[in-house]
């Protein structure tokens, strides 16, 4: 019978056969140990020269990396295997031979490793990662289904940009201007006012000259933005949502994290509700921590938010940032002005910002005013402006970043590793 590997808890002592590929092997003048994985798992073939055919035993011991094969065998519990099945080999038929597959078992840098990013995927640590981003893609469909929202779809070119005019692509739209989205915000806040609360889940784009272990040109994110919902109920839902796929990933990708040697102590740590400082308490505390330098109203950089999240053990919520250096879109806070009613979600262990997110000006005439002051002319805002208009509410919303996501739930360091096709300044390819 055909199954996968995923499959053969269902088939124990059963014989069954799987299409595989070889991804490693020991063997002796006796035994080989294959190494199989099939994409939905792995599981370790053990063929007993005794056993078999002596056709099948040398085929076994002469088959190369990332050979393409059907085995047939029987399946055994094998509590010594982390995945808990081995497969007593009867058969095997080459489907296509592999010879001298580039990556091998030994330790490759980096560079190497991305420039066969498309072979790389295949490896057990790269498999594990992509599952865990997909866990949390499910159950972030999970949570926003459960809580009554809508998905929506904003579209990717676009002509009015949401995060400001420095990091956009631009591209020809025939005879106009466009570029690629930065972020679906505008949208999902005209969709709110139509479903009430929605959320999108898509590529963005930007021309981020920084080269980091946090930034990616193209990432995927995540952007709920709820009708009625005033800043500190935003924080509530951020948190829960959070929680959420947190814990997703904890009970759903235990061999992952596994594979991963991801310190689980701390995954359980992300449970609501989390810490909340504003920008001037993270000031106050910059400068106990020895950050002399950093003045009121300047951005935080990566050690910054390093430092402030070394004081938490949950991720924390900066709220209150200065107007001038958020967005144009953010409600001013009505008893202090100067600052805007946002927030970031920092995580611990430095994986910087994952979240950005705020209340929305509601004001026809304050957004107007914001227009002026960041020079938003012609008609690529003007249905942005009509959405104030007609029945106007308090609205906010948030975006989080999967792959900044991926990385902190994986323990990975770095963001390239976390999008199965990463682009990044110098890299386009594979
Ligand atoms: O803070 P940002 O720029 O917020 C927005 O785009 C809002 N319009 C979202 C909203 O309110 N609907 O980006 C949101 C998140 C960041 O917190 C970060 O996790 C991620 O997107 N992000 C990046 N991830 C990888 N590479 C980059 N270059 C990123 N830029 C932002
Ligand atoms: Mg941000």
């Amino acid at each position: 019978m055909k199954t996968t590997i995923s499959q053969v808890a269902k088939h124990v002592g059963e014989e069954v056969t799987i299409g595989a590929w070889l991804a490693n092997k020991r063997s002796s003048g006796k035994i080989a140990f294959l190494q199989l994985r099939d994409g939905t798992g792995f599981i370790q073939g053990v063929v007993v020269k005794a056993e078999v055919e002596e056709d099948v035993f040398q085929a076994a011991k002469n088959i190369t990396q990332e050979t393409s094969l059907y085995v047939t065998g029987t399946v055994a519990e094998d509590t010594r295997s982390p995945f808990g099945y081995e497969l007593q080999v009867k058969g095997l038929e080459v489907i296509h031979e592999s010879t001298d597959f580039p990556i091998t078992p030994k330790e490759h840098g980096t560079e190497f490793l991305m420039d066969h990013r498309h072979l790389w995927l295949r490896s057990k640590k790269q498999h594990a990662v992509m599952k865990i981003r997909n866990e949390i893609i499910r159950s972030t469909y999970q949570f926003f289904n459960d809580h009554d929202y809508v998905k929506i779809d904003p579209p990717i070119l676009t002509g009015s940009s949401a995060e400001g005019t420095t990091e956009l692509f631009h591209t020809k739209y025939f005879d106009e201007e466009a570029y690629l989205s930065q972020s679906g915000q505008l949208y999902m806040e005209a969709a709110a006012m139509a479903f009430g609360k929605v959320f999108s889940f898509g590529p963005t784009f930007r021309a981020e000259k920084s080269k980091t272990r946090r930034h990616l040109i193209e990432f995927w994110m995540i952007e709920p933005e709820m009708a009625f919902v005033e800043h500190e109920e935003s924080l509530e839902i951020q948190e829960q949502y959070v929680s959420f796929i947190a814990q997703s990933v904890l009970e759903n990708c235990k061999l992952e994290l596994d594979i991963l040697e991801r310190d689980t102590d701390k995954l359980a740590k992300i449970q609501a509700p989390f810490p909340r400082i504003t920008y001037d308490e993270a000031i106050d505390l910059l400068k106990e921590k020895g950050f002399d330098d950093i003045e009121w109203g300047e951005d935080f950089g990566a050690p910054h938010e390093t430092a402030i999240a070394e004081s938490f053990e949950k991720p924390v919520f900066i709220t209150h940032y200065p107007a001038d250096i958020k967005a144009f879109y953010m409600k001013p806070d009505p008893d202090r002005p100067e600052v805007v009613l946002c927030a970031d979600l920092i995580a611990p262990e430095g994986y910087g910002e994952v979240i950005g997110g705020s209340q929305r000006i509601d004001d026809l005439a304050l957004m107007e005013q914001r227009y002026q002051e960041h020079d938003l002319t012609g008609d690529a805002y003007q249905w942005y402006l009509e959405l104030r208009k007609y029945g106007s509410v308090p609205h906010s919303g948030f975006g989080l970043g999967l792959e900044r996501t991926v990385a902190w739930f994986a323990g990975v360091e770095h963001v390239r590793e976390t999008i199965p096709f990463p682009r990044l300044l110098n890299r386009l390819y594979p």
